[in-house]
């Protein structure tokens, strides 16, 4: 199995882990670093919308909080057949850890790859210290 289709499996594989008691929509995503660890996220809903999180961001904070910024694909995943897209804020967040990288999605048919650039052209961006 190619790379991409394995981190596709591991997102579809992360998203039974879903909290989404309120919108029923439940999503899976893993991150693969550059020297080959992948964390894995699924979204976390909660009774005050607002502070529910995506499953990108998830996977990517806990990649990042245990010091693994070098993030180079992410897979996305949920059980409808169309492609789960990521929402503005996650490819705002995935803008700043994986610019470089790339998105997987897949619908259970077919994979589709896409670079982050692609995805969020011209995101914001400040200079870092
Ligand atoms: N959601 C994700 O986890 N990732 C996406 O790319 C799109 C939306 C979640 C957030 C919420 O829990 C549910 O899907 C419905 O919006």
């Amino acid at each position: 199995m190619d790379e991409n289709k394995k981190l596709y499996e591991m997102a579809l594989k992360a998203r039974e882990f879903a909290y989404a008691p309120y919108s029923g929509f439940k999503v899976g995503a893993a991150a693969l670093t550059n020297d080959g660890i992948v964390f894995l996220g699924s979204n976390i809903e909660n009774s005050s919308y607002g502070a529910t999180v995506c499953a990108e961001r998830v996977a990517i904070f806990k990649a990042v909080s245990e010091a693994k910024k070098n993030i180079v694909k992410i897979a996305i995943a949920s059980d409808t057949e169309d492609f789960t897209y990521p929402c503005g804020i996650c490819r705002q967040v995935i803008n700043e850890f994986m610019p470089e990288g790339e998105i997987i999605l897949g619908n259970g048919s077919e994979i589709k790859v896409y670079k982050v650039s692609e995805l969020i052209p011209h995101g914001f961006e400040l200079k870092k210290d």
